[in-house]
Parts: structure tokens; C-alpha cells; sequence
């Protein structure tokens, strides 16, 4: 079963939007694995977003990133990553489609409340960051026969 980083960010603290957000995830059907709150230090930033660290714009995200506490979390589920990256939009607030997390909270490129990996081998090498093997929860839901069928 695929698994996702999801991280929600300072933003989404701050506004108190923690838990519409994780419920948004939680009503899709998403199981959530692995949980924690913490500071992204500056060093965790620059690991997290290593692609980004020579852009114009790094030095803004870092400040943004580290202002305040975020909440770390891994999700699993079937075409997770995809799914997860369709529910919160396209990066700009301004741009994301209504309904999508960050088209109805977010008017910002940069505050866009939530982060998620966009393929497989980030999602590895996210989950890898913030999380150790044995803090990922392996459970089965009791709901789960609901959520889908057999096979799929
Ligand atoms: P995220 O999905 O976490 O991936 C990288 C983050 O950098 C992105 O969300 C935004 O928060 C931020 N970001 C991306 N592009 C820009 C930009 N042009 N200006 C400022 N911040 C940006």
C-alpha cells in the first residue's frame, strides 16, 4: 500500500486549521500512520527542501517553514500521493481549483498551508527525514471494508 508525507505547515497552525485540515484526509478514507508535532530548524529545512535551496524564493520559505511548530504526518492508501497532491491543488493558493485544500483556505504562493511528496521517491525520501521505521503504525481500520472493495 503507497504512502505519503504530508506536512501541515506553520500557516495552518497558526489559523488553528489543524484539524479541518487532518479531517479533510481522515473523510477521504486516507489512514493516517504516523504522527508528530515539531520545529523545522533551519538544517531540517534545507534537508526537506534541498531542491529549492538555491531558488530565488528559499530564504523566504525557510523563515516561513521555521516560524512556528508544524505537524508532520504520513498517510497511506491507494494512489495516496496522487490523490493527496489532487486534494490540496496547485501550489498558489491563487491558482489552486476551488474545493481543493489550498483553493478554499489559501491565497498565497508561499502560505499554502499543507505539503505533500509529489512522487514515490520523494515520499521515501520525506518519510525518511522525519520519521524512524518504527514510528510508522501499521493498523488495519475496522471501517476499512467500507472504504473499499476487495481488490481494489
Ligand atoms: P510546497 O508544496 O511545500 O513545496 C515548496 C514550497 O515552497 C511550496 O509549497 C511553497 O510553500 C513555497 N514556494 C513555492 N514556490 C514559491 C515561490 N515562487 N515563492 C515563494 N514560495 C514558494
Amino acid at each position: 500500500m503507497e504512502r505519503t508525507f504530508v506536512m501541515f505547515k506553520p500557516d495552518c497552525l497558526e489559523r488553528g486549521l489543524l484539524g479541518r485540515m487532518v479531517s479533510r484526509f481522515e473523510e477521504k478514507g486516507l489512514r493516517l500512520v504516523a504522527m508528530k508535532m515539531l520545529r523545522v530548524t533551519p538544517v531540517l529545512a534545507k534537508q526537506h527542501y534541498a531542491e529549492h535551496v538555491e531558488k530565488p524564493f528559499y530564504p523566504q520559505l525557510e523563515e516561513f517553514i521555521t516560524a512556528s511548530p508544524v505537524v508532520a504526518t504520513v498517510f497511506q492508501g491507494p494512489e495516496v500521493i496522487r490523490v493527496v497532491r489532487d486534494m490540496l491543488g496547485a501550489t498558489s493558493g491563487l491558482k489552486a481549483a476551488p474545493g481543493t485544500i489550498r483553493g478554499d483556505f489559501s491565497s498565497s504562493r508561499q502560505m499554502n498551508l499543507v505539503h505533500a511528496s509529489d512522487s514515490l521517491e520523494s515520499a521515501t525520501r520525506e518519510i525518511a527525514i522525519y520519521f524512524k521505521p518504527d514510528e510508522l503504525l501499521e493498523w488495519d481500520a475496522t471501517l476499512g471494508c467500507w472504504l473499499q472493495a476487495p481488490g481494489e
